[in-house]
C-alpha cells in the first residue's frame, strides 16, 4: 500500500458539496455574460468535450507535493501572468518549456532534490482585474478579463464577454498539453542533450558560463553512473510536467469538474493544480466553496493583509482533514512587506500543526508604474522578497518548499533589472506582456541560480 492509499482513506468529500453549489455564495471577479441562453449553450457543449488532463496524473503530482512538504522534494511552478490565443504557437510553447527545463536543472543540480515542476499554462486564460469597468476619454467598458472572457481592444465590441471564447480556450489549452507531452515524451526533456534547450542567451550572458558549467558537470555525472551500470539510464530522458492555471472562471471549472470510473469524489479535470487569486479568497465566497469539494492538489494566493485567523479559517475548510499534499500557500508580501507579515502567518500555521506547503511568488507584490507609463517589476525587489523569504522560513523552522513566477521564454523587456541591468528605458524595446511584467529568460534562469546560492548560504554552518 503506497501512502497515496492511506491517506486517501483518511479524507472525505463534504457531504452538502457539489460542482455547481458554488452558485450559491458571492462570486468575485465573474463576468456578466449578456446572453445566457448562449452561456448555457457553451457550458453544455464543454460538459461533454473531454478532460484536459486525468486523476491518476492529479493523484501523483498531490503525492510529489506531499513529498515536497517532507522537505524531499522542491517546486518550481511558473509561466505566463496570462496566456493569450496569438501565444498559442510552437516557437512561445517550446521556448517556454526550455526556460522552465534549464531552471529546473540548476535547481536539481543546486538543491540536490528532486524538483517539480507546474507551469502556468494550458488555461491560464481568465484574469482578476482591480475595477470592473474601463474609462477612457469619457467611454466605459468592461475591463479586460483573459482572452477566455472578453478581448482586450478598447471597443463595445471586444469587451463584452463571450461564452465562445471558453470553448475556445478549452482547445487552445489542449492544443498546448498536446504539444508540451509529445515534446516531452519524444525525448525533448532528455538529460543527455541539455542542448535542445539552449535559448539565444546562452551564447552572450553573463551567467552562460556558470550554467555551462553545470550542464557539464551533469553530463559527466551522467555517463559516470553509465559507466558505472553499463547502460545508459533511461529515466533520465523522461520527466513529469503538470499544468496549473488560476480558477477563476468558475462556469467554465465547473464544466470541467467531473467524476472518474473507480474513483471517488470529483477532480477538476481542466488543470491538475489550480489556485484560488489573493482577490477571490474570502473564506464564505463562491471559490473557496468550489475548491472545497475537489480532489485536486490545491493553492490560495496569500497577501499581506492576511490575517492569522483568517488563514486557519481558509485552512480548515479547505484541508479539514489535514490530507498530505493537498494545500500549498503561496505567499507575496512585496519586498517592502515581507518581513512584518510573513512571521505571524508561519508561526501561526507551524503552532496550530497544519500541514501545507509554502511556496514564494515574489512578482505580485512588487509590481509599480515607471514614469514612461510601463507596470514593471523591478528584478532587486523580486530578488530581496524571495531571499527574505528564505531567511525567515529558515528564523521560523518552516520550509519554503517552492517558487512560483511570471516568466516566458522570449527575449522581452518587462522587468527591470537582473544580469543585464535593464533600465526603464528598455522597457520600450520588448514588452509583450497583456497583464503582468514577466521574467525574461535570463532574469529567469538567475533566478533559479539565486535561489541555489541563498539555499546553500542558509545551509551552511555559521
Ligand atoms: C496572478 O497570479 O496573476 C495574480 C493575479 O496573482 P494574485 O492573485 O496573487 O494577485
Ligand atoms: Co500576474
Amino acid at each position: 500500500m503506497n501512502t497515496t492509499d492511506r491517506n486517501l482513506r483518511a479524507v472525505h468529500l463534504p457531504a452538502d458539496w457539489r460542482p455547481s453549489s458554488w452558485r450559491e455564495r458571492t462570486a468575485l471577479q465573474l463576468p456578466a455574460y449578456p446572453d445566457a441562453d448562449a452561456l448555457a449553450t457553451v457550458l453544455s457543449e464543454l460538459h461533454g468535450l473531454p478532460p484536459l488532463v486525468t486523476s491518476w496524473e492529479i493523484l501523483t503530482l498531490k503525492q510529489q507535493l506531499a513529498e515536497a512538504q517532507e522537505g524531499k522534494r522542491f517546486l518550481l511552478q511558473g509561466g505566463d501572468c496570462a496566456e493569450n490565443f496569438t501565444d498559442c504557437s510552437s516557437e512561445v510553447i517550446s521556448n517556454r518549456l526550455k526556460v522552465l527545463l534549464q531552471m529546473s536543472l540548476v535547481l536539481v543540480h543546486g538543491l540536490r532534490l528532486p524538483v517539480v515542476r507546474v507551469g502556468r499554462f494550458a488555461g491560464q486564460y481568465a484574469k482578476p482585474r482591480s475595477a470592473d469597468l474601463e474609462t477612457r476619454d469619457g467611454v466605459t467598458l468592461p475591463s479586460y478579463r483573459g482572452d477566455m472572457v472578453n478581448a482586450p481592444e478598447f471597443t463595445l465590441e471586444a469587451r463584452t464577454p463571450e461564452p465562445r471564447r471558453m470553448v475556445k480556450a478549452h482547445a487552445r489549452s489542449a492544443m498546448t498539453m498536446n504539444f508540451v507531452r509529445s515534446l516531452i515524451d519524444g525525448g525533448f526533456a532528455d538529460l543527455h542533450h541539455p542542448e535542445y534547450w539552449d535559448l539565444g542567451w546562452v551564447g552572450h550572458s553573463p551567467l552562460a558560463d556558470d550554467y555551462r558549467r553545470m550542464v557539464a558537470g551533469i553530463g559527466d555525472a551522467v555517463r559516470f553512473m553509465e559507466t558505472l551500470s553499463g547502460a545508459e539510464v533511461h529515466n533520465l530522458n523522461r520527466v513529469d510536467f503538470y499544468t496549473s492555471h488560476e480558477a477563476l472562471l468558475l462556469p467554465y471549472e465547473e464544466a470541467l469538474t467531473r467524476q472518474v470510473p473507480r474513483q471517488w469524489g470529483w477532480f477538476n479535470l481542466s488543470t491538475h493544480f489550480p489556485w484560488i487569486g489573493m482577490r477571490t479568497a474570502a473564506v464564505d465566497g463562491a471559490h473557496t466553496e468550489y475548491f472545497r469539494g475537489i480532489r485536486n492538489p490545491i493553492a490560495i494566493k496569500i497577501g499581506p493583509s492576511v490575517t492569522p485567523e483568517q488563514l486557519l479559517r481558509l485552512i480548515d475548510v479547505l484541508n479539514p482533514d489535514d490530507e498530505p499534499g493537498r494545500l500549498s500557500l503561496i505567499h507575496r508580501m512585496g519586498a517592502a512587506h515581507v518581513a512584518d507579515k510573513l512571521p505571524t502567518l508561519l508561526d501561526a500555521i507551524k503552532r496550530d500543526g497544519r500541514r501545507v506547503l509554502w511556496i514564494c511568488d515574489p512578482m505580485h507584490g512588487n509590481t509599480e508604474s515607471t514614469s514612461n507609463g510601463y507596470k514593471t517589476r523591478r528584478f532587486a525587489n523580486i530578488r530581496s522578497e524571495l531571499e527574505r523569504s528564505f531567511e525567515l522560513h529558515a528564523a521560523a523552522g518552516t520550509r519554503l518548499g517552492g517558487v512560483h513566477l511570471e516568466l516566458t521564454g522570449e527575449d522581452v523587456t518587462e522587468c527591470t533589472g537582473g544580469a543585464r541591468d535593464l533600465t526603464d528605458i528598455d522597457l520600450e524595446r520588448a514588452y509583450r506582456s497583456s497583464v503582468d511584467p514577466r521574467l525574461n529568460y535570463e532574469q529567469a534562469l538567475e533566478t533559479a541560480m539565486l535561489i541555489v546560492r541563498k539555499q546553500a548560504q542558509l545551509a551552511a554552518p555559521v
